[in-house]
């Protein structure tokens, strides 16, 4: 199934050297969900010839490099993240030509590109699986419980719902911490290991800058697969160890996955898909030998709230600075709630933005938040693809997939079938669907709505928030020290947050009304214009305010 790439086929980046090591620590990363960006044959669904040809538009936005989620071959059970061949394309997205394109094509234009890696598990197609014999010595299977082995062998629960084992015809259980069709790797068998080192080169070979590590906390489980004994297991990830989840034994993985990334010219990197119980955890996976960034969840899943946003900036640099890493920094990606929707409304999303990019060290876009995107609350169940919402079966009406005060809005994911939810192709001109997403239409509907929220239409409008992306990003460069520098936070009312950066001082106001504060200089860029009038301004509420100091 493998496609050939052949020698002449220059991927790699015409030349590296000479550039300064760690472009990483203050890097604005732009998520690519590939099947949502852009459609190059009219089939609906976003592909890398598609992607290709928006490149420009993300140099013009003012990124530094771009993720693309899996694009690999793929029964897409879940997306993508169950990969049947690791060094194929699907042909849904193009051909192993197509990648090596599109890696070159962004290198030709200063962009770096990190692909997505799934190791925790694979397709339950990948040809390891379907051989039972190597199936059982490469994933995790075991006799299941009670008489006659009818129950799950521990009390597991699989993130997307219901047990994490599924029993087989030979009558032992296979276990799968996401769906069935993505049984779980057995990183205990150095086969394994072998085989996704080899996987790693065959993409640094071709060109890429680095991994995005799916599920980084997860590949290792505790010996004997002790029982949790707790029924919402759901509800522990990221707040505890887990005897399936943030293992000591994952780091020694990740170490050896350093020293290959090292091996390679041009600095590439590591980034961690972990959910770890705190910051400190957390910063394990960036220490001096491990991987270079990981995702900082806890950010993410902050209220809005002076208070909680200070606690969470304050712990995240610490922890990251325990180890000489720079921190991370996102809102919104593939699998939660979009973060206008999220937080309550686009003018506390662009405040977020704001507050997101001010801040020291490398922030994390996903595709459609420089539009504003809301989250789709009222697609049609028959359209949905998420298996955790397949999973739920549940009845989702319109409406239904916005979370209710009680529940957690980013609960990993929004595994109860809100995924769809953010993955709507994205608008970029016209009046009608699909909007220049392609030639054809797309696989899930876009609201009508967006034909005032495509690229298109956004563009040159200075109230836009395409445009209030392209400033900050552009500030962001002009600011010597922005990126990666220091951080003082400076007095400020309850409900306001107020910190220097190197040549400016960003003002966020959390509270639903206007705050008067002391003018701290010009306004550089603003979610919401301030009035200032006496050497007063008025702070707007739920807005925030670059100053130029
Ligand atoms: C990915 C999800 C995916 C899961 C299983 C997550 O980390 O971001 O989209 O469903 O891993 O691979």
């Amino acid at each position: 199934m493998t496609q050939e790439l052949t020698s002449t086929d220059p991927a790699r980046p015409a030349a590296r050297s000479g550039e300064a090591p760690g472009w990483w620590r203050d890097a604005v990363i732009y998520q690519v969900y590939v099947r949502s960006f852009a459609d190059s044959d009219g089939d609906g669904i976003g592909d890398l010839r598609g992607a290709r040809s928006r490149l420009p538009y993300l140099k013009d936005l003012g990124v530094d490099a771009v993720w693309l989620t899996p694009f690999y071959a793929s029964p897409q059970a879940d997306g993508g993240y169950d990969v049947a061949d690791y060094r194929a394309v699907d042909p849904l997205f193009g051909t192993l030509r197509d990648a090596a394109e599109f890696v070159r094509a962004a290198h030709d234009l200063g962009l770096r590109v990190i692909v997505d890696i799934v190791p925790n598990h694979t397709s339950d197609r990948h040809p390891w699986f379907r051989d039972p014999d190597l199936a059982r010595e490469r994933y995790v299977f075991r006799p299941g419980k009670g008489p006659g082995g009818e129950l799950p062998p521990n009390d597991w629960e699989s993130v997307f719902g219901g047990p994490a084992w599924t029993r087989t015809e030979r009558g032992d259980w296979y276990l799968h911490l996401f769906a069935p069709e993505q049984p779980d790797l057995d990183w205990d068998n150095p086969d394994v290991a072998a085989e996704f080192d080899s996987v790693l080169r065959f993409w640094l070979d071709l060109g890429v800058d680095g991994f995005r590590i799916d599920v980084a906390h997860g590949m290792v489980k505790a010996p004997g697969l002790p029982d949790i004994g707790h029924g919402a297991q759901a509800k522990l990830i990221g707040s505890q160890v887990l005897p399936f989840f943030d293992q000591d034994g994952v780091h020694a993985i990740h170490r050896s996955w350093r020293r290959l990334l090292d091996s390679y010219d041009g600095d590439r990197i590591g980034v961690a898909e972990a959910w770890a119980p705190s910051p400190e955890r957390l910063a394990l996976y960036v220490r001096p030998d491990e991987l270079h960034q990981a995702f900082n969840f806890p950010f993410l899943t902050a209220s809005w709230d002076a208070a909680a946003l200070r606690e969470v900036i304050d712990a995240s640099l610490a922890a990251t600075a325990s180890v000489g890493a720079p921190t991370t920094w996102v809102l919104s990606n593939h699998d939660v709630v979009r973060h206008p929707t999220r937080l309550g409304g686009p003018r506390r999303g662009r405040a977020a933005t704001l507050l997101m990019l001010a801040l020291p060290g490398s922030a994390y876009l996903y595709q459609g938040e420089e539009l504003g995107l809301p989250e789709v609350t009222d697609l049609p169940d028959e359209v949905r693809q998420d298996p955790a919402f397949l999973r739920s079966r549940r009845t989702h009406t319109t409406g239904d997939n916005v979370p209710r005060a009680d529940e957690d809005p980013a609960d990993l994911s929004g595994q109860e079938g809100r995924r769809d939810g953010c993955r709507v192709p994205i608008p970029w001109s016209g009046d009608r669907p699909p909007y220049g997403f392609g030639p054809g239409g797309s696989w899930l509907p876009q609201p009508p709505s967006w034909r005032r929220l495509s690229v298109q239409a956004q563009t040159g409008d200075p109230a836009s928030t395409l445009e209030l992306y392209r400033a900050a990003l552009s500030l962001r460069r002009r600011l010597p020290g922005l990126g990666d520098g220091s951080l003082t936070w400076v007095p400020a009312p309850p409900g306001v947050l107020a910190f220097a950066r190197p040549g400016m001082l960003c003002t966020l106001n959390t509270l639903g009304h206007d705050v008067e504060i002391p003018v701290p200089g010009e306004p550089l860029l603003a979610s919401v214009t301030p009035v200032t009038r006496d050497g007063l301004t008025l702070l707007p509420g739920d807005g925030c305010v670059w100053w130029a100091i």
